[in-house]
């Protein structure tokens, strides 16, 4: 097991999951994806994350964003617990959950964290793009549900800054204004990609409207 960072390629794995056997890099196709692992089946704060991205699934479609769950736990008890989420959740949960009992991919993405716990997996968010690139990885602990709204949010981030000469700043969210990378300085080239125009607020910090909304 090495550390992944971001940048490196996410590493392909074949296992079983509520959705049949996954090959990573193939099931993953073209589109982007969010790989999460949870601690473990029939928890409580595990099952609203899970009922919480299926509830956010028409986000994540919007964004051909394809999430797929993952713990330690047997496909037997994913099949149950299922039930159990769409039920209290009021959703149905539509993304595979990786049945990772031989905790194949819980230590190819150093999920175990053995100082936290020896045998459940942590709460990692992997957030991978088209090419199989890392963009995006952060680690919450088991007492602590995530804010699925953060991880759209990021996604809006990077797919907008991968198009253009763009960062987004502290809080921004979608439709908010962004920064112009300081790599872009040429008059001729800010007037071409910044129609809508900028304020420059100091010679490294230039604001724009979102250059992608009307
Ligand atoms: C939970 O999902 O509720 C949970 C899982 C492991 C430890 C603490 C809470």
């Amino acid at each position: 097991m090495t550390t992944l960072r971001l940048g490196d390629i996410a590493p392909d794995f074949t296992q079983d999951s509520t959705a049949g056997k996954i090959s990573f890099h193939e099931w993953a196709g073209d589109a982007w994806v969010l790989l999460f692992s949870h601690p473990a089946d029939f928890t409580p704060v595990c099952t609203t994350e899970l009922g919480k991205t299926a509830a956010l699934s028409a986000e994540f479609a919007k964004r051909k964003v394809k999430p797929i769950a993952i713990s330690v736990d047997p496909l037997d008890a994913h099949g149950t617990w299922v039930k159990d989420i769409n039920e209290t959740q009021n959703t149905t949960v539509n993304f595979p959950i990786l049945a990772d009992a031989d905790k194949t991919v819980a230590s190819l993405y150093d999920m175990i964290h053995p100082n936290a716990s020896t045998t459940a997996t942590v709460r990692s968010v992997f957030i991978i793009d088209p090419k199989k690139v890392i963009r995006t990885t952060f680690t919450y602990p088991a007492s602590t549900g995530r804010n699925f709204n953060e991880i759209l949010r990021v996604i809006d981030s990077l797919q907008l800054t991968d198009s253009h000469k763009v960062a987004t700043p502290a809080d921004w969210q979608d439709g908010d204004d962004v920064v112009i990378v300081p790599s872009v300085q040429d008059p001729a080239e800010l007037a071409e990609r910044f129609p809508k125009g900028f304020k420059v607020v100091r010679p490294y910090l230039r604001v724009t409207p979102q250059p992608n909304k009307s």
